[in-house]
C-alpha cells in the first residue's frame, strides 16, 4: 500500500509530531508499505493530490491536524485516513466540548469554567489549588497549576510567566490531588493502564518527552477496581465521542477517595507515537510491537 505520513505542521506540538511521524514512517516501511513523508504546510492538499496515496497516516498533533481541519480536507479529497474523523476531532480537541459531550452520560470529569486571562490578575476563578489550561492544546502546552500557597506560576503576579500571557481565555479546573493514569483504546479494546510518576513536580511537557524524567508504571500498581474503571471509561468515552482507530484517555485519581476519586481529564484522538509515548508502551506490554501497532491503526482505517 502507498501511505502518506502527515507530520510536523505548525502547532506547539510540531516537534512531538515530527518524532511520531518518523517512527510511524519507518515502521510502515518495515511492514512493506511504500511511504511518502509529508511535513504539513499550507500546500498540503496539493502535495497529497500529487502523491496519490491509498491512505494518509495522520501523525499530526494539535491544530489543524487534530481539530477536524485536516480531516475535513481529506474527506473532501476522498482520501481515507487513520484515527478519528471530522466531527469527533472538532469536539475532542476542545476540552469544554468534550465535557459537554461526556458528563451528561455519567462520565466523571472535573468541573471547570472558562476565564478571561486578564481577570486572573484580580481574582482567583476557583478556590486554590486549581489548574489553568488552554482549551485546545496538547502535551501540557500552556498548563499551569496554581498551588494553594501561590508559587512562580501565581497569576496574581502580573510579571509571572504563564499561559495567561499567551492565551486570551483559559479553562480553570479544580486540581485533583493524587495520581496520573492513562489508558489507550485500539478499536474496541482497552490496552491497559499506565501510571505516570514524574520525578520533579508534575507531568509537564519536559516530563513527557525527556527520557528519565518520568517513571512509567505499566501496568499501574493500582487496585483492580480502579484499573477496570479506567478501561471501562476510556472505552465508553471512545464510543460516545465516535473515535476511530486509536485514542488515549488521561485520568487523575485521588487515591484517598476510592473509585469516586477517578476523573477523566481528556481524550486524545491523535495520541503520541514517539519512543516515550504511552500507546506504544501499552501495546508492547500486551505483546504488540510498535510495527504491529502501526499496522493495526492502518487496518482500523481501511475496514
Ligand atoms: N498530545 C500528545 C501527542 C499525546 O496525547 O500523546
Ligand atoms: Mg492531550
Amino acid at each position: 500500500m502507498h501511505i502518506a505520513v502527515l507530520m510536523g505542521g505548525w502547532s506547539a506540538e510540531r516537534p512531538v509530531s515530527l518524532m511520531s511521524g518518523a517512527g510511524v514512517a519507518e515502521a510502515l516501511e518495515a511492514n512493506g508499505h511504500r511511504v511518502t513523508r509529508i511535513d504539513m504546510d499550507k500546500h498540503v492538499a496539493a502535495r497529497i493530490a500529487e502523491a496519490q496515496p491509498d491512505l494518509v497516516f495522520n501523525a499530526l498533533h494539535g491544530s489543524p491536524g487534530e481539530d477536524g481541519t485536516v480531516q475535513g480536507m481529506l474527506d473532501l479529497m476522498g482520501v481515507p485516513y487513520t484515527h478519528s474523523g471530522l466531527a469527533t476531532s472538532v469536539i475532542t480537541i476542545d476540552k469544554v466540548l468534550t465535557k459537554q459531550a461526556l458528563v451528561p452520560h455519567g462520565v466523571p470529569m472535573p468541573g471547570g469554567r472558562i476565564v478571561k486571562s486578564a481577570e486572573l490578575f484580580s481574582r482567583d476563578p476557583l478556590p486554590r489549588p486549581y489548574v489553568l489550561k488552554p482549551v485546545n492544546e496538547g502535551s501540557s502546552v500552556g498548563v499551569a497549576i496554581v498551588t494553594a500557597d501561590g508559587n512562580y506560576s501565581d497569576p496574581i503576579w502580573p510579571d509571572a510567566k504563564g499561559p495567561w500571557q499567551e492565551f486570551e481565555e483559559l479553562l480553570a479546573e479544580p486540581y485533583i490531588r493524587g495520581r496520573e493514569l492513562t489508558t489507550a483504546v485500539l478499536g474496541n479494546r482497552a490496552l491497559g493502564v499506565t501510571e505516570l510518576i514524574p520525578k520533579n513536580g508534575w507531568y509537564d511537557f519536559d516530563a513527557k518527552y525527556t527520557d528519565g524524567l518520568t517513571e512509567h508504571v505499566c501496568p499501574a500498581r493500582i487496585p483492580d477496581e480502579i484499573a477496570d474503571a479506567c478501561k471501562a471509561l476510556a472505552l465508553e468515552a471512545h464510543r460516545l465521542l465516535g473515535c476511530k482507530g486509536c485514542s488515549r484517555s488521561d485520568f487523575r485519581w485521588d487515591d484517598e477517595r476510592g473509585v469516586d476519586g477517578l476523573f477523566l481529564l481528556e481524550v486524545n484522538t491523535q495520541p503520541g507515537m514517539t519512543p516515550l509515548s504511552l500507546v506504544p508502551e501499552q501495546a508492547r506490554h500486551i505483546g504488540m510491537s510498535y510495527a504491529e501497532l502501526v499496522q493495526a491503526i492502518v487496518d482500523e482505517a481501511i475496514v
